[in-house]
């Protein structure tokens, strides 16, 4: 394939979905995301699987279990592991969640890391130890959380301090936007207009269950709804079109459902951008 970047629209790859893919692999999807937690202890025959789709197309890391803002130490041998991995198959960036999912052993969810000054440098100096050993930038996402303890701060302030001290990039999550500010009654655009432009390197959309009317989950578990896609409309109207990846975890349809929506986004990312190539035009 040609050179390497990223653009355009993506969609997560599933160890299942693989052997249907791997023949043919859709053209509609620009990027694919893995979790390098579910990859690097395969041997064999997905190993080999892996290699033959990353060659042929460009990838990003997703990853599920490094901790950023835990008070354990960093898994240093995993960090290796997972750099190993990012070089052997050219992934062209590594994003992990801005939280914590352990504290003296795993937990298996992911937890929001207190909203404090003493969190930020605690944060901050993970996120370059982190960086030194991947040796590239970390790219850290906003994550949808259900309780914040122990708050100093606001999360906006929290996350733009964390990005704009450490150096790492962003993965702009639109549906965790969405949702906590439901959840935590805040406004969407307020918290949309202040992340950083220059630091956003793709973006998350998905679908979340509705618990109540105050109360959303973000579960990647069904369709994108309406508000969320006028949300990413915005996003890409305050950031510049940026590339997005349509997350599903849970109640996976066939792939031709999933691509109607990687054609959605891809659609709303045309309208942006021959909006504002107009709007230059007459300029
Ligand atoms: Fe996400």
């Amino acid at each position: 394939m040609s050179q390497k970047k990223l653009a355009g629209v993506g969609l997560g790859l599933r160890r299942e979905m693989i052997d249907d893919l791997l023949p043919d692999i859709p053209k509609q999807v620009d990027f694919w995301e893995v979790a390098p937690e579910n990859w690097i202890p395969l041997g064999g025959k997905y190993q080999q699987q892996l290699t033959e789709f990353t060659k042929q197309t460009n990838f990003v890391n997703h990853g599920l279990s490094l901790s950023i803002g835990s008070s354990d130490p960093l898994d240093i041998n995993f960090l290796k592991d997972v750099k190993a991995f990012l070089d052997r198959h050219s992934v062209l960036y590594y994003s992990e969640h801005l939280s914590y999912c352990s504290g003296e052993g795993h937990m298996y969810d992911l937890m929001p890391i207190p909203f404090t000054k003493e969190a930020v440098s605690h944060v901050v100096d993970r996120i370059r130890q982190v960086q030194d050993i991947i040796e590239r930038p970390l790219v850290l996402e906003n994550v949808s959380y259900y309780a914040a303890p122990g708050q100093e701060m606001s999360e906006l302030d929290f996350t733009v301090q964390v990005l704009e001290k450490s150096g790492c990039l962003m993965l702009l999550d639109v549906n965790n936007i969405y949702v906590n500010s439901i959840n935590h009654k805040y406004d969407a655009q307020e918290f949309l207009r202040a992340m950083p432009s220059g630091k956003i390197v793709y973006g998350h959309i998905a679908g979340h269950y509705d618990e109540a009317d105050d109360l959303k989950v973000d579960t990647h578990g069904a369709d994108v709804i309406q508000p969320v896609w006028d949300l990413l409309e915005q996003a890409y109207e305050i950031h510049g079109v940026f590339p997005t990846l349509l997350e599903r975890d849970f109640n996976i349809p066939p792939i031709e459902t999933l691509l109607l929506e990687v054609e959605k986004i891809r659609s709303i990312q045309k309208r942006v951008a021959s909006k504002h190539s107009q709007i230059g035009a007459l300029a």
